[in-house]
């Protein structure tokens, strides 16, 4: 079985050498946002050092300017399979992006015209949807069910009616760590000539994103949980960015990307994308060749992508499942979302618990004082919480590994945990 070589990997990883009084910290709080390899520290600060510039100009600084921000686009081309570059925006962050796309979408839509969202939702990918009911949108909201927490589909084909003009549905959920498919969602909300609007931040470090194959209409992803810097990512079908509205000034170009992507962008920032893509590239060609039969159709930096994802999801499976055993042995231990290893091809490895007789931010806070760091609380994920019967006790401790992180350090969490019941 392929697997990743984790000291080269981790060597790549400055934070992974810091040090918490004399330990290294181990970092589980990869959900709100990974850590980055050096080679992306080093492209931001030489974008600042030696390209930095306003794009569109003459001269040596601005021509190269251009160049990044154009390799960056290809590289996000490539690592979500897009058509073309053209399909790619880029932007803040995801809620800024998503906000900003569900206003220009309001432009096509009428009153009585139908909204689906879901309640495994991160916030960002529930309040902008809301946000569009002044207009006289009406919402419909598809519930999870508690025991495992997957999507209620068969609530979701009732929600879907000849008026549903968008489906907004997360990759996976950044609190419980379902993935949901995608694809048969796409196909639902077709069927009645609807646009699929999916939030992949969560699912992005941690598996294959390829649209054309998921058919869906616009996915949205964050650079900073997948090894990069902070900034957000739209990709759109083309027709459709063309098609679309944007709120621009008159000298911004008319043709996507550039309508959407507003006043000056984070140069620096893409020029961190780009090196965090090729990172992952690299990831794929070092420990992931093995998987290259399976690929037929990909080339180049798709193919390295594509193997390097396989081969990520295959370490943090094998990492998971004996992570999620040691949970489930701890006394106290509650764990939210699925469970049977048969089944975590649904799921991310972000594990989700509470521990009886503490709040999940005292949990946190002793992990952290014995350098694990993991978060506690809703995430955003407000919704989850709330259905949970969690919200007024603290949400969950949340725990996501990444492909950085060692079964040493999974022990040590394990033990951490069990200390503290
Ligand atoms: C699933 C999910 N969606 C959306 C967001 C918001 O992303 P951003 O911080 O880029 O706005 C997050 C951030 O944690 C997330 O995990």
């Amino acid at each position: 079985m392929p697997t990743i070589d984790l000291s080269a990997v981790r060597g790549q990883f400055p934070a992974l050498s810091l040090k918490d009084s004399s330990r290294s910290p181990v970092f589980f709080d990869g959900p709100g946002g990974t850590q980055v390899p050096r080679r992306v520290i080093d492209a931001v600060s030489h974008y600042l050092a030696c390209t930095n510039a306003n794009h569109g100009g003459a001269f040596r600084t601005s021509r190269e300017s251009d160049a990044v921000l154009a390799a960056a686009h290809e590289a996000m081309a490539d690592f979500l399979n897009a058509r073309s570059a053209r399909e790619i925006v880029m932007g803040p962050n995801m809620t800024t992006l998503t906000f900003q796309f569900s206003r220009s979408m309001a432009q096509e839509l009428n009153a009585g015209d139908e909204i689906i969202i879901t309640c495994l939702d991160h916030d960002a990918n529930r309040a902008p949807w809301q946000a569009l009911a002044e207009k006289g949108v009406i919402l419909r909201e598809v519930d999870f069910d508690p025991s495992d927490c997957t999507l209620r589909m068969d609530e979701l084909e009732r929600a879907l009616s000849p008026r549903t003009r968008v489906v907004a549905v997360g990759y996976a959920s950044n609190c419980v760590g379902t993935i949901n498919p995608i694809a048969k969602i796409a196909e639902m909300a077709h069927s009645v000539g609807a646009w699929l609007w999916v939030d992949a931040v969560h699912y992005a470090p941690h598996g294959p994103i390829d649209v054309q194959a998921l058919g869906c209409d616009f996915l949205v992803c964050s650079a900073y949980k997948f090894f990069g810097p902070h900034g957000g990512v739209v990709w759109g079908r083309e027709d459709l960015l063309d098609r679309l509205p944007a709120y621009k000034v008159r000298p911004a170009g008319n043709r996507p990307p550039d309508k959407f992507e507003t006043g000056t962008q984070n140069h620096e920032a893409q020029a961190g994308v780009l090196a965090a893509v090729d990172y992952l590239a690299e990831i794929g060609e070092k420990f992931g060749s093995s998987l290259a039969e399976d690929l037929p159709g990909f080339q180049g930096r798709r193919r390295k992508l594509k193997q390097a994802m396989a081969v990520i999801q295959l370490y943090e499976r094998n990492l998971f499942e004996h992570f999620v055993r040691g949970l489930l042995s701890i006394p106290g231990l509650t764990f939210y979302g699925i469970q049977d290893p048969y089944r975590f091809h649904e799921r991310t490895p972000t594990a989700a618990f509470t521990l009886a007789g503490r709040t999940p931010r005292e949990v946190a806070e002793k992990l952290a004082r014995q350098g694990v760091y993991v978060w506690a609380g809703n995430f955003y994920a407000i919704a989850v919480t709330e259905r949970l019967g969690l919200e007024k006790t603290g949400g969950v401790v949340r725990a996501g590994l990444a492909h950085y992180n060692t079964r040493e350090e999974v022990d040590f969490c394990l033990k951490c945990l069990r200390e503290a019941g």
